[in-house]
């Protein structure tokens, strides 16, 4: 089996990697990454040297340098990771967004049905399905919930999952898709919430929150969206969305206190900033769906999963 991973040198696709090569011996996995900002290639470091592995430097919008990677390699199944990925970045400047995450995901999906790869898996994201009211926690995300995107990060994505079920209807190309809540764990760039406020805590600067933080969040453990990929990929139905999420809501501020008390920090080092602009209020996720069809469930606990985070976030920065 050979797996191309896109984004592998980001969070979430490294923790994939790893995941997959120390569970499946038999595997060779390819990691195409561009290398922005976000990545970082140490995060690969402990399967670096292995024989099953390779790692490419490349675009996945740059249709020739993708084609000559299938046709060298033929794989039998794609999962996208490869994104432009902060929000707030987003706001400041769509553009890239809407290359690297719509077409850079259209010419691989090209790429997979001229070389006949068997599957294509995109890595969504809940954010494509807007917002939920914060007084309504009866009200969750289900597949079937409309597509309302509140920035151009998740307009972005959800451009992409309308294209990728487009390719399964019009094309019959073998598509699955994931759509995830937050997630932590290690290796996550430090613009994002968690390694951010741990990283302003070390050192004792102000902890920037958003309005006034009771904006609610799923969290789920990056080793948890892991096994949900892995799950989807062996056992999902094409032409399928899956929700994944940690069953783990909660508001900013609770967090960021959080992260306070398990860093020893006073507080006081919280700062209340203007709100993001077209903020979401709540994420909240039904996962039934993959858990009927796979079994599969979140299994980290949050408050042991969250220390041992901080505690490698501590080390690193
Ligand atoms: N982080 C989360 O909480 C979360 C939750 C749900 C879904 N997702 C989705 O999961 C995926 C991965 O997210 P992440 O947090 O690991 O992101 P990340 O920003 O940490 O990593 C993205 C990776 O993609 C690479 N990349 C960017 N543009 C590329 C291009 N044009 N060609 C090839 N590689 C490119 C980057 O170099 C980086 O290694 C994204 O699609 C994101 O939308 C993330």
């Amino acid at each position: 089996m050979k797996l191309l991973v896109t984004g592998g040198a980001g969070f979430i696709g490294s923790n994939f990697i790893l995941h997959m090569l120390e569970k499946y011996g038999g595997l060779r996995i390819i990691c195409l990454d561009k290398l922005t900002y976000a990545a970082d290639v140490s995060y690969l470091k402990k399967v670096w040297e292995k024989e099953n592995f390779r790692f490419v430097k490349g675009d996945i919008c740059d249709r020739e340098a993708v084609y000559s990677l299938f046709a060298e390699e033929m794989p039998d199944a794609v999962v996208n990771f490869a994104a432009e990925s902060h929000v707030d970045r987003s706001i400041g400047s769509p553009e890239i967004f809407l290359q690297t995450n719509v077409t850079g995901t259209s010419v691989l999906m090209d790429a997979c049905l001229k070389y006949g790869t068997g599957r294509f898996h995109q890595i969504s994201t809940d954010e494509v399905y807007g917002d939920l009211p914060a007084d309504r926690p009866d009200l969750l995300f289900t597949e079937e919930s409309p597509l309302r995107p509140s920035s151009p990060y998740s307009s972005s994505k959800a451009a992409a999952d309308m294209l990728a079920l487009a390719y399964f209807r019009t094309y019959g190309l073998p598509v699955t898709i994931t759509r995830c809540s937050n997630n932590y764990g290690p290796f996550q760039h430090t613009e994002k919430l968690i390694p951010m406020v741990v990283s302003k805590c070390l050192s004792g600067e102000k902890i920037p929150v958003y309005g006034r933080g009771e904006n609610v969040r799923d969290w789920i453990h990056v080793s948890d969206h892991c096994t949900a990929i892995e799950a989807v990929l062996s056992e999902g139905r094409t032409g399928q969305v899956y929700n994944v999420g940690g069953g783990c809501e909660m508001r900013n501020i609770d967090l960021v206190k959080m992260i306070c008390s398990l860093t020893g920090r006073d507080e006081s080092l919280i700062e209340f900033v203007p709100d993001r602009k077209g903020h979401d209020l709540r994420y909240g996720i039904d996962y039934s769906r993959l858990e009927k069809e796979t079994g599969w469930h979140p299994r980290t606990d949050f408050a042991e999963g969250l220390k041992k985070t901080v505690e490698y976030y501590e080390k690193i920065l």
